[in-house]
């Protein structure tokens, strides 16, 4: 049942010894791919797609047919929990996500309880259990979520955001209110990612793609202190097999050693930070995970395959190195830079991994 035919994704999150740097990236299944956006015309709109577990099953496998990835993530989305907390999500063509009911005080954070993962959100245990069935022990499949600051972005904000004020105004006029908020968020979050693994989801990734908006001491209070809630209340076995956990702050380098110190088992850096300090930072506490910037895939791909050989480099020797891009890959890119980009990790790599 557990026995995988690729496992060196999960080995090198736990920096066991591998043969080559295993790598997959981040928004692997979307836009830039083709047969994408087939699936997803056949859908309608994305929610429908994610609803739907055959065709959810269908664009996390796409990427894997194209390329040899050593992980499948799951397709879905972060905004599923508030979605299905009654904020009623929906996607303006070309706008991004929003929501019909965000949340403006006190009294709505109060209202919102914490969704019952095998009820409202059923369908993404669904698609769950259809991804791991279908991937057949080929390689492992990440679950994931957002973090609690990240998801309460977009809940008070009722979308995407630039400059965050909703949020901000309530962090420092009502300070409570967002605490209530976040902390529901976090239990929420827990029961929803150790549903994915009951289901099957043999990793796990909370990606905060907003905690590097805040100040210091905010990233402490806000962001960090509910991602280190969620560590503690994950399940970490199943199946006999540790279930690694990586924690993902977009522009969050300045706090590698605080969030290495959550006890999750791995640290995702975006591009904006040199993987060698980092390694020299968290030394041997954590794995890794990056950090080419994504857009690096519009280069010729002899400059894609330096700035890979520059990342090996950098983290040099040793277990403990997730490849991938610092940030999701962007839907202009052309799929076949992205299969240059992985062969040339897998090729390059190897050296890094002898005696
Ligand atoms: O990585 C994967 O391939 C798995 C699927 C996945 C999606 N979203 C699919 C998606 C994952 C892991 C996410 C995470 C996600 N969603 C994050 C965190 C990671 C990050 O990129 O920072 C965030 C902030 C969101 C919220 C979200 N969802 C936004 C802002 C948007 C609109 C912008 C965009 O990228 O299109 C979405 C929609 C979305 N989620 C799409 C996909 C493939 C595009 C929908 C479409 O087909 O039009």
């Amino acid at each position: 049942m557990n026995t995988l035919k690729n496992d060196r994704y999960l080995r090198a999150l736990l920096r066991q010894p591998v043969e080559q740097t295993p790598v997959w990236m981040m928004r692997q299944a979307g836009r830039y791919l083709p047969e994408y956006k087939a699936t997803r015309a056949q859908a309608g709109d994305f929610m429908s797609l994610c609803k739907n577990a055959e065709l959810a099953c269908e664009v996390t496998l796409q990427p894997l047919r194209r390329f040899p990835l050593d992980a499948a993530i799951l397709f879905s989305d972060i905004l599923t929990i508030p979605d299905a907390m009654g904020l009623g999500l929906y996607f303006e063509t070309g706008e991004g996500p929003r929501f019909e009911r965000p949340i403006t005080s006190m009294a709505d954070v109060q209202k919102l309880g914490v969704p019952d993962p095998e009820g409202e959100l059923a369908y993404v245990m669904n698609a769950v259990r259809t991804i791991r069935r279908e991937l057949k022990g080929e390689v492992p499949l990440i679950g994931f979520s957002g973090s609690p600051w990240t998801l309460a972005t977009y809940m008070v904000e009722g979308g995407s955001s630039k400059a965050f004020t909703k949020i901000k105004k309530m962090m420092y006029a009502e300070p409570a209110a967002l605490h209530l908020l976040l902390d529901k968020l976090a239990d929420s979050v827990i029961a929803y990612l150790n549903a994915q693994v009951a289901a099957g989801a043999q990793s796990l990734m909370v990606f905060d793609t907003w905690g590097g908006v805040l100040s210091p001491r905010d990233y402490q209070d806000f962001s960090l202190q509910y991602m280190a809630k969620i560590v503690d209340g994950l399940v970490r076995e199943n199946e006999g097999r540790r279930v690694p956990v990586t924690l993902f702050t977009k522009n969050g380098g300045q706090w590698l050693e605080a969030i290495a110190g959550t006890g999750c088992d791995a640290v995702g850096l975006d591009w904006t930070i040199n993987i060698a300090d980092a390694k020299r930072r968290v030394g041997d506490k954590v794995a890794l995970q990056g950090n080419m910037d994504p857009s690096m895939l519009y280069a010729p791909i002899p400059r894609i395959e330096q700035e890979v050989a520059g990342i090996l480099d950098g983290f040099g020797k040793g277990p403990g190195h997730v490849f991938n891009l610092g940030h999701g890959i962007h839907p202009d890119v052309d799929p076949a830079h992205a299969g240059a980009f992985i062969e040339a990790v897998q090729r390059l790599s190897r050296s890094y991994h002898q005696a």
